[in-house]
């Protein structure tokens, strides 16, 4: 066999894959959801998903990933040999490039309004929705932005495991964390700060409606970056010493923790500087910017925040890229580089035609979707749920229970306590609730509104 890339440590097979989870799902996704949905009650929902269905579908990618150390589809024909689930491959790799093209349109945002930080534009306005209006709508910018994301994204990741992907995330991860605990503080001592923390956190079970909490099955998936073999393909670079339950609760802590402290960051600021915190999307690109301007400090604040959103975002699109990298590369025998432009390019072309649906294309619709409402809707409401349900019953179900026993435990050699509730979850629990997440995303529950 080819000699393959592993992590060098524990500790960077961690990051990156903490760096794959947390991404633009937690920072700009959750503390919205949270915030209009019922604060410490849908954080309440929301750790119970990552509890009975996050964990043990992380489990399950893993199981599959590190027995193998292949790519999603040499992985499948291993374990699963002569049942030809191979075709669930193909669902990965397009799931995976559909959501790089609409990820990276936000992350070009990103990158324009870390350039306007930089350059002083931001502190220079005062309409900060026109700004962004202006900004997605224009022909050229958003495009560009989005090409030179991708473009950044492929120079990490044609450097390979070790020296991209690895490296950056040692780097990252860490200042991440600092940065996101520098804003916490800052946020909690701006005056009337702890309006903020009430709304975020009072818990208000009415709030919680059927479509809420499915809603929050939907995010914890889309924040644990589950269901389209990102996290398969990043096990099968973990060492065989690795204990993949203690990475697999590693990850959902530290993604979880980023979550909800991004909401910290984000909700007494807020308040205290009387806007709204129902702004949803725009929180990030109007709400925050404006809160910059006022506030003391606020033209480096904005650029670290900036930078903090690019961190969290390009560590997610390198994790997303690599699940067709290692396809390419082992089934296809393209070498890194070449797999990487292969991806890069595809990324560029899907990525530049979401960027334009919010300008010159903003008419042209599928299914009453735009390129990029589409691509969001198809992978993240239809693709990753129906990817959970493939691995939970794939190792709940299909693959011997001793083969899963002897991976978790490392061959014998660690012990593993919680194999009967994780099989209980990969067998019950997960599957009937990601139908319903399904379900509910095909608009089947749309009578109980
Ligand atoms: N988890 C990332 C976020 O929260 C997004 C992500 C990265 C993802 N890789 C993925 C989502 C694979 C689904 C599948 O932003």
């Amino acid at each position: 066999m080819a000699t393959r890339g592993q992590f060098t440590t524990r500790i960077g097979a961690i990051a990156a894959t903490v760096g794959s989870a947390v991404g633009l799902g937690n920072i700009w996704r959750f503390p919205y959801e949270t915030g209009v949905h019922g604060g410490a009650a849908f954080i309440f929902i929301y750790l119970l998903c990552v509890l009975v269905m996050g964990i043990p579908v992380i489990v399950a990618e893993f199981v599959v990933g590190r027995r193998t150390h292949k790519n999603v589809c040499g992985a499948l024909r291993e374990m699963a040999p002569g049942r030809k689930f191979h075709w669930f491959s193909a669902v990965c790799i397009v799931a995976s490039i559909l959501i790089i093209s609409f990820y990276s349109v936000v992350c070009g945002w990103i990158l324009e309004y870390l350039f306007q930080a930089i350059s002083g534009g931001l502190a220079g306005t005062s309409d900060y929705s026109k700004l962004f209006g202006d900004f997605v709508s224009s022909p050229y910018r958003g495009v560009m932005w989005t090409v030179l994301f991708l473009f950044a994204n492929y120079l990490v990741l044609k450097r390979g495991l070790k020296r991209g992907i690895e490296r950056m995330a040692n780097v990252m991860m860490p200042l991440l964390f600092v940065l996101l605990v520098v804003f916490c503080v800052n946020s909690l001592m701006q005056p009337g700060a702890i309006e903020g923390i009430k709304f975020m956190f009072s818990p208000d079970f009415s709030a919680i409606t059927p479509h809420v909490a499915i809603g929050a099955m939907g995010q914890a998936f889309f924040s644990l970056s589950l269901g389209l073999s990102c996290l398969l393909t990043y096990s099968s670079y973990f060492k065989d010493s690795d204990s993949l339950v203690k990475n697999a609760v590693s990850v959902a802590l530290l993604d979880t923790m980023v979550a909800v402290l991004a909401g910290v960051m984000i909700f007494p600021a807020v308040f205290s500087y009387g806007m709204t915190p129902e702004a949803g999307p725009k929180l990030i690109f109007e709400v925050l910017p404006a809160i910059f301007g006022q506030m003391p400090g606020g033209y480096v604040l904005a650029i670290l925040f900036f930078f903090l959103l690019f961190m969290a975002s390009i560590t997610s699109t390198i994790s997303m890229s690599e699940i067709s990298i290692a396809y390419f590369s082992e089934e296809l025998k393209l070498n890194r580089n070449k797999a990487s432009l292969l991806n890069t390019v595809i990324a560029m072309v899907l990525g530049t035609l979401c960027a334009l649906s919010f300008g010159v294309m903003s008419d042209f619709k599928i299914f009453g979707m735009t390129l990029f409402d589409l691509f969001d809707y198809m992978s993240s409401n239809i693709l990753l749920p129906l990817g959970g349900i493939f691995f939970s019953v794939l190792v709940g179900w299909v693959v011997d229970k001793k083969i899963v026993a002897d991976e978790l435990s490392n061959h014998g050699k660690l012990k593993v306590g919680v194999l009967k509730p994780l099989r209980f979850c990969l067998r019950y629990v997960a599957p009937f609730t990601i139908v319903l997440v399904f379900l509910y995303g095909l608009g089947v529950f749309e009578f109980l509104k």
